[in-house]
């Protein structure tokens, strides 16, 4: 089997990689060892910035993130139960970002191209890239018990944190840098009505604590923990208290609580693997970086990376734009760590690392810094509805 671009990974990076270049008349085959079932039963962020709306919308599966997506134009900081809104559409000249959750994001993605009928395997077992580094590279995997081969011109490299396209490069290729924290993030669904309309981060005395949605009746709600907590040593009950104690007053006391639909321990990590590419492979979203969930610049780095390669294989196959492919790095590089400073920024101003340090009284200042005007709070604002994205050119 030939194609032009195989896509390993079909999360939101590899579906969207697919519509957007199915678009321009390339060819794709996507590849996934889970099936799409499994795909759409995993619970993530859903806080999309502008760019990434407007990459749904030229893909042509933005119609239901404009109906049923909810427009944020405030996004609430609170410190020991008090509020300090940013205002994001008025900081910054109208921007906003739209809460509609990444199941959601897939779910549309999935129909589109199923609805265009292009290739997929899913349940695609032992899939390994081969020959990346010369003109002829080709991706093998076994389904049901067959072998396959697929040939083609480019890799990409969307499987995830946990992919294997980044452990086929050679070591000495690749730098890998990290930052693991030391505590976790202990998240609760439930089928209840949002106790804001505006997501609430919420640092307090006690750890950091979001407020965030899914829609008018499901909520999601995070409480930092210590790593050493299981998720059988927080029942409900003892999750709904703690919640109350870290966010604002007015909010504590109008929360609705209910069974918990999930509850998980996320560990926190910064992530970057440099370069983004091996020859005619390049990774793209989780499969090269991963950042902490404050901020919600995870699933929009993956849109970054996604609108950076996208519009270089297009400029390649319509104008013959060789040149560009060993640039896809160092542009989508320069973005990525943009929302790596910011994802670590935001996660050591709003969390606890250790009591009565000197460093917990830097980041208290630094908090309350950069909330004391409009300028300074400008400054969150441009950043969490999304950095401009790059030309390429
Ligand atoms: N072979 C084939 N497929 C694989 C393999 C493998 N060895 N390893 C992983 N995959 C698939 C996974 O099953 C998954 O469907 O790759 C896909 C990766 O999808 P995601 O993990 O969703 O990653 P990505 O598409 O980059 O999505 C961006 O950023 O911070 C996050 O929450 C955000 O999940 C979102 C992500
Ligand atoms: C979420 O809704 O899961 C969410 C929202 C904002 C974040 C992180 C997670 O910063």
């Amino acid at each position: 089997m030939r194609t032009q671009v195989a896509i390993i990974g079909s999360g939101p990076a590899g579906l969207l990689l697919g519509q957007l270049l199915h678009r321009q008349g390339v060819d794709t085959v996507i590849l996934d060892r889970a099936s799409p079932d499994y795909i759409l039963g995993r619970i993530r962020a859903g806080v999309i910035e502008q760019g990434f709306a407007d990459l749904m919308a030229e893909a042509g599966v933005a119609d239901r993130l404009a109906a049923e997506g909810e427009r944020h134009d405030t996004v609430e900081i609170s410190v020991d139960g008090v509020y300090h809104p940013i205002r994001l559409a008025e900081l910054t000249g109208g921007k906003h970002v739209t809460v509609y959750g990444q199941t959601e994001i897939t779910r549309d993605l999935l129909a589109a191209r199923a609805a265009a009928g292009l290739p997929g395997f899913y349940g695609a077992e032992n899939v390994t890239p081969h020959d990346m580094a010369t003109d002829h590279p080709y991706v093998t995997f076994q389904k049901d018990g067959l072998n396959y081969r697929i040939d083609c011109d480019y890799i990409a490299g969307c499987d995830g944190s946990h992919g294997i396209c980044r452990m086929h490069i050679p070591k000495h290729r690749i730098h890998e840098y990290e930052r693991i924290y030391p505590f976790g993030w202990l998240g609760l669904l439930s089928n209840t009505p949002p106790v804001n309309h505006e997501l609430i981060y919420a640092k307090h005395d006690r750890g950091f604590a979001l407020c965030s949605k899914r829609s008018e009746m499901l909520s999601r709600y995070y409480l930092q923990i210590p790593l050493t907590d299981r998720v059988e040593d927080w029942s409900d009950a003892r999750f709904w208290d703690e919640l109350k104690r870290r966010i604002p007053e007015d909010a504590a006391d109008r929360l609705v609580t209910g069974p918990a639909l999930e509850k998980s321990i996320a560990p926190l990590r910064s992530f970057v693997s440099e370069p983004l590419q091996y020859g005619r492979m390049f990774l793209v979203g989780d499969a090269g970086h991963i950042v902490p969930p404050t901020g919600a610049k995870g699933l929009n780095l993956a849109a970054s990376d996604v609108n950076t390669l996208y519009r270089i294989l297009t400029k390649v196959y319509r104008e013959g734009r060789h040149d560009l492919t060993a640039r896809y790095s160092e542009i989508a590089l320069r973005r990525v760590w943009n929302g790596v400073r910011f994802s670590w920024w935001m996660t050591d101003m709003l969390h606890h690392f250790v009591r009565d340090s000197i460093e917990d009284k830097i980041r208290d200042s630094e908090l309350s810094f950069f909330l004391s005007s409009p300028e300074r709070r400008r400054i969150i604002a441009e950043q969490y509805v999304g950095l401009p994205y790059e030309a390429v050119e």
